[in-house]
């Protein structure tokens, strides 16, 4: 019986250290929920790094025996391999780079030795389960030269990558001093799937420019083995949101946030903290339409949840300093006694008090200068039972190419988001619904079990093509 095997940098649980004791929390994380049914069956097993540093022998024993029946197997990374292949190589090079922000990219030995080493340690644990007729799923930036490593081994083994964030122009991937290494790690796959066509466009046409490698369509020749790289939009689990608001916690609290906040509309912003999320030029905007509309003057608020990440890296502390200044500055400016314009989080909530704000913010403001995708602006639309509220969605997330009744917007023209404020508040209720409706049926259909089946099912028939081609 042959077992899939599910990699990524990060594994679907988080260990935390409390007085010595380690704690197991279950991740929420989309990726989590979709794979679910996959891993937690039979043999199959997800391998991945448990987020945190363990250096007892006897504590990575212990852990590894809980974490096993739940069919995790945990990549234990140490404290130089967090700074240099996670928050280096894979934060501070791929990260900007593939989100356009290449001025913020360091190139580093030290970050690329590590990040080559520690994919040795992700292929080798692999390695101690896998089998030949295994079918390995690897996912995202962090593991560009996994795949790569294991085909050299296992020859035959199908392996299909997903990269979650966008990939680049040629003309930016070529910075990167070690595009060739990277691409050919990526070609170890059968199966590459990417959120948009232009991803995918973007990675043919590197990979054609870079490598003595030619692409017909959509299929490249590796060693006579056909790769194929195509678009496999992701989705939510859409019955979840859409159900979570029957619940009593949910409706609780939905009745608080209509007490607080009575008399007032609410524009909802959620993102994880991170400069290619578009955060200071959304402020901005909430700014100039609070100085343009001074009607809506304690009729108003922003309520913004920004989720801490990754806070070792320098520009995301910088960033930190920035929202705070400048929501701070907001506030000072525009608040009287009863009202300020500005609610503002940094940290995470359950999942449960994000349904309620889902459920009750009448605008969705979502405006990244680039994002793979953007789940929030799905979650966000899943939420709305009534067919009503507004989203507005940059169109640099990967999602405005399936929620296209949003209202679009360029996150870099700080007039146009105003302008598409003042819209959402006006938008009369069935131009609403007319647009809810058609965004609810989008993310219902195209939801993650969908995503992974198509996948999954993909992968095989690559596998077919490949073995009939070499039957020719
Ligand atoms: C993005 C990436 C994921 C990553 C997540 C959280 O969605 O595509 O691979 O896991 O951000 O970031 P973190 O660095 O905390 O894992």
């Amino acid at each position: 019986m042959s077992k899939t095997i599910i990699v990524s940098n990060r594994l679907p649980v988080r260990i935390t250290e409390n007085d010595g004791e380690y704690v197991m929390s279950p991740s929420e994380g989309g990726l989590a929920t979709g794979l679910g049914s996959i891993y937690r069956d039979g043999q199959n097993v997800w391998i991945g790094w448990p987020g945190m540093e363990v250096t007892e022998e006897k504590d990575q024993q212990r852990i590894q025996q809980q974490l096993a029946e739940m069919n995790l197997l945990p990549v234990y990374l140490s404290q130089e391999e967090i700074n240099n292949y996670y928050e280096g190589f894979s934060n501070e090079t791929l990260w900007p780079v593939f989100h356009y922000m290449a001025v913020y990219a360091k190139y580093e030995q030290p970050y690329w030795d590590s990040y080559y080493k520690v994919t040795e340690k992700f292929r080798d644990i692999i390695l101690s389960v896998a089998e030949p007729d295994d079918i390995i799923w690897i996912h995202d930036y962090q593991l560009l030269l996994l795949p790569g490593m294991i085909r050299a081994v296992i020859p035959d083994i199908s392996i299909g990558f997903f990269l979650h964030i966008p990939f680049p122009s040629f003309e930016l991937f070529r910075l990167i001093p070690w595009r060739a290494e990277l691409l050919e790690g990526m070609l170890g796959a059968d199966l590459l799937g990417f959120h948009t066509f232009d991803d995918s466009r973007h990675f043919i046409n590197a990979v054609t420019r870079i490598l003595p490698i030619n692409a017909s369509a959509n299929v490249m020749m590796v060693n006579d083995r056909a790769v194929m790289a195509e678009t496999f939009p992701m989705g939510i689990d859409y019955d979840k949101y859409a159900s979570l608001s029957k619940e009593k916690e949910v409706k609780d609290q939905l009745r608080e946030l209509k007490e607080t906040f009575q008399g007032m509309r609410m524009i909802l912003s959620i993102d994880r903290l991170d400069y290619s999320k578009g955060i200071l030029q959304r402020l901005q905007a909430f700014e100039l339409f609070l100085q343009l509309y001074p009607e809506y003057m304690e009729k108003v608020v922003l309520y913004m949840i920004i989720v801490p990440s990754r806070d070792n890296v320098q520009q995301y502390r910088d960033l930190r300093d920035e929202i705070d200044k400048l929501v701070g500055g907001i506030n000072a400016r525009f608040r009287t006694n009863n009202w300020h314009p500005i609610h503002y989080f940094y940290r995470s909530f359950p999942i449960e008090t994000l349904s309620a704000l889902y459920n009750f913010a009448d605008v969705g403001l979502v405006t990244p200068m680039r994002d793979g995708m953007n789940l929030v602006s799905k979650e966000y639309v899943a939420s709305r039972n009534q067919n009503n509220g507004v989203l507005i969605l940059s169109e640099m997330a990967g999602a405005s190419r399936e929620l296209i009744d949003a209202i679009i917007v360029n996150p870099n023209n700080i007039g146009a988001i105003t302008r598409a404020i003042e819209e959402a508040l006006v938008m009369p209720e069935p131009e609403q619904y007319r647009r809810m409706k058609q965004m609810r049926q989008v993310v219902a259909k195209f939801n993650i079990a969908h995503w992974v089946k198509l996948f999954m099912d993909r992968l095989q028939e690559v596998k077919q093509i490949q073995q009939s081609m070499l039957a020719r």
